[in-house]
């Protein structure tokens, strides 16, 4: 498995290679991209740990080899939160970066599963597909947006709330990723019942979990060591099923049936295509079918503003 990592130098780029590095099957390639001067030295210095993991890092100019022969390339690239910042405030920046990237892995390795990280999600992953399409390369199984940092965020906190161990916490967050659009499915976990209020507090950290670590970190950034793991967790994920196992399931926004949205995070089995199958997400409570049908507008606005952006 050969994986790239856009925007390797960043925070997220640098915790999701360390755990690339010391995670991925042997053999495996990492390829480290960045227009930051520091990425060579990211790679050296990986590149001292003792797995069998070969890692190059390429800096501004090579792209193109970067992303030669990838079967994952997995994008942080661009500008994180600040205080006060929407992920919508990101769009600006962020757009064209990530139609840049794009256009870059369509000419380079077309047939990659790729990983949308780069926020605004909601609206990165339509540009994505987009670009994907006028480069005639569009594949609906092997794009991503990664939403799996709002489920392991939902795993550890209700693990905490319950005091149990979070590994044995299964939680689905589907929707999108920004505000009320992430929408984790509190009534379906597996041993846990929760009561309305529970539900009601849980929900409501979900969703605004990134900003806690925003205020947090006081202008110096967004989530980049649990969305490191989380970026992992769901490149491992791809990985495995590249690699022949059909049994991996992870919830991801994807183009799915159009049902609710035409990106929509939803539950995917994961196989040697990209998406298998598409799984259903379940019965909603009434609670989570008014707050799916209260945020549907706004997640097709998203979707049609990255549209729209490459039009
Ligand atoms: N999907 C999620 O759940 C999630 C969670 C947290 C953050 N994010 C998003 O991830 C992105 C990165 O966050 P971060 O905290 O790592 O930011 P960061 O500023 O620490 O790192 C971003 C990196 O991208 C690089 N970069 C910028 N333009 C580039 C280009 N054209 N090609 C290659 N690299 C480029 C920068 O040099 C930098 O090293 C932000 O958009 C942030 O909002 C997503």
């Amino acid at each position: 498995m050969k994986v790239t990592v856009l925007g390797a130098a960043g925070g997220i780029g640098q915790a999701l290679s360390l755990l690339l590095k010391t995670q991925l099957p042997a053999g495996s390639d990492l390829a480290l991209y960045d227009v930051a001067p520091v990425v060579p030295g990211v790679a050296v210095d990986l590149s001292h740990i003792p797995t069998a993991v070969s890692v190059k890092g390429y800096g501004k100019e090579d792209l193109a080899p970067a992303l030669v022969g990838a079967d994952v390339v997995l994008i942080p690239a661009g500008v994180p939160r600040k205080p006060g910042m929407d992920r919508s405030d990101l769009f600006n920046i962020n757009a064209g970066i990530i139609a840049d990237l794009i256009e870059a892995i369509a000419d380079n390795c077309p047939d990659a599963c790729i990983g949308v990280i780069t926020n605004p999600v909601n609206t990165t992953v339509p540009i994505a597909a987009e670009v994907l399409k006028k480069k005639g390369v569009y594949n609906k199984r092997k794009l991503f947006g990664v939403t799996t940092l709002d489920v392991i965020r939902s795993e550890t906190f209700i693990a905490e709330l319950r005091s149990m161990d979070p590994a044995n916490v299964d939680v689905k967050v589907i929707g999108g990723h920004s505000g009320t659009t992430i929408l984790p499915l509190l009534s379906q976990v597996e041993g846990v019942t929760l009561s309305d209020e529970e539900i009601e507090n849980l929900t409501h950290r979900i969703q605004n979990a990134g900003t806690e670590v925003v205020e947090a970190k006081a202008g110096g950034g967004s989530a980049t060591l649990s969305m490191g793991q989380a970026a992992a967790r769901f490149c491992l994920s791809l990985v495995r099923g590249l690699q022949g196992d059909t049994s991996v399931v992870e919830c991801t926004y994807v183009e799915g049936d159009g049902s609710d949205a035409k990106f929509f995070a939803q539950p995917v089995r994961l196989g040697p295509n990209g998406v298998e199958e598409i799984l259903s997400y379940g019965k909603l409570s009434g609670k989570e079918e008014k707050a799916k049908a209260d945020m549907l507008d706004g997640l097709k606005k998203d979707i049609q503003t990255g549209v729209d952006f490459v039009k």
